[in-house]
């Protein structure tokens, strides 16, 4: 069976770093957009290659929006460092940025087989929809990280992704076209915790790609812990990437999504309209609901240490 084609757009970020090992691996990326979110756009630009020179992933980076539309940045270092992979050692990128122009790359090089998965806020891709309304037209689907259906975890109300930069996501999910959200009332149902890890792990030869996936988990989940108190971590970006290289276990539903732009404690919050209607008139994307969460956690721990790691 041939591989799907993607193009991941990322502000890695620990949980891009997974995303990115797990397209490589189901799928062929055939272009890494970098976006500011976790970190800088300068930041995860570097983090996009050196994960890249790790994983032996030979896919152009093409480096994005450095700042949201309409908002100043407000990075999540709490949660991936000031760098955005926490400060673990890697040796330097191996090569600069294949261009500045991220936006350009999105609208040139897409094609009518390629999903594009936005990881990170949708600044580049509200860029793109600016220059070209019909750009939907022309790609196999966007598989978003992002949202939620019932509250946030950057706020109560908002998704970090959507909450970065609202504006961005407003234009786009108003388009209401060939979109799949994996919010995190979806993504939380995917949790890595420390037991899963011991158990893997013993299993796993040392080499630098499992020393650098065990630093990559024990940084987030040691972030996570000292915020929220628990020692897992939910797969937010690995979910928007796997809907669609394994779309048979995840559900998702047409809803009408809108973005709050104005709320005091609601900005950046996506109001999924749950409500029965005979018909609607408002865009409608496809809400992540359900996962067969114990398969996608194994999947992804089989890959990271079995298939991956151990290379
Ligand atoms: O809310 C989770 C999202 O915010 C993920 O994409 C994570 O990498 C952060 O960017
Ligand atoms: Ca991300």
């Amino acid at each position: 069976m041939t591989k799907q084609r993607l193009i991941v757009d990322t502000d890695p970020g620990h949980d891009d770093a997974i995303a990115l090992i797990l397209a490589h691996h189901f799928a062929e990326v055939v272009g890494i957009t970098t976006v500011a979110g976790n970190t800088s756009v300068e930041n995860g630009t570097r983090n996009a290659i050196r994960i890249c020179d790790l994983f032996g992933i030979d896919t152009p980076v093409h480096r994005g929006s450095s700042t949201p539309i309409a908002s100043e940045a407000s990075f999540a270092s709490e949660v991936h460092g000031v760098d955005g992979l926490g400060g673990i050692e890697l040796p330097e990128a191996s090569r600069a940025a294949t261009s500045d122009r991220a936006i350009e790359f999105l609208l040139d090089e897409v094609e009518p087989d390629v999903w594009v998965v936005p990881i990170g806020p949708l600044t580049n891709i509200a860029e793109v929809l600016k220059r070209d309304k019909d750009w939907f037209d022309r790609i196999a689907g966007l598989s978003v990280m992002g949202g939620g259906a019932h509250g946030g975890n950057v706020t109560a109300a908002a998704e970090f992704n959507i909450h970065f930069d609202p504006e961005a996501a407003d234009i786009v999910f108003s388009a209401g076209r060939k979109t799949q959200m994996s919010g995190v009332n979806l993504t939380h149902q995917v949790q890595v915790s420390d037991a899963d890890l011991k158990a893997v792990h013993r299993a796993s030869p040392d080499s630098p790609r499992t020393r650098f996936i065990d630093q990559n988990f024990a940084r987030i989940i040691e972030s996570l812990r000292s915020l929220t108190g628990t020692t897992e971590v939910a797969m937010h970006d690995p979910c928007a990437v796997l809907a669609v290289t394994h779309p048979e276990l995840f559900e998702f539903v047409p809803r009408e999504v809108s973005v709050e732009l104005r709320g005091t404690h609601t900005r950046g919050m996506t109001v999924v309209d749950e409500r029965f209607r005979v018909s609607r008139d408002g865009p409608m994307i496809d809400v992540g609901y359900n996962v067969k969460a114990d398969v996608v956690k194994q999947l992804i721990l089989n890959v990271l240490y079995r298939d991956i790691g151990g290379a």
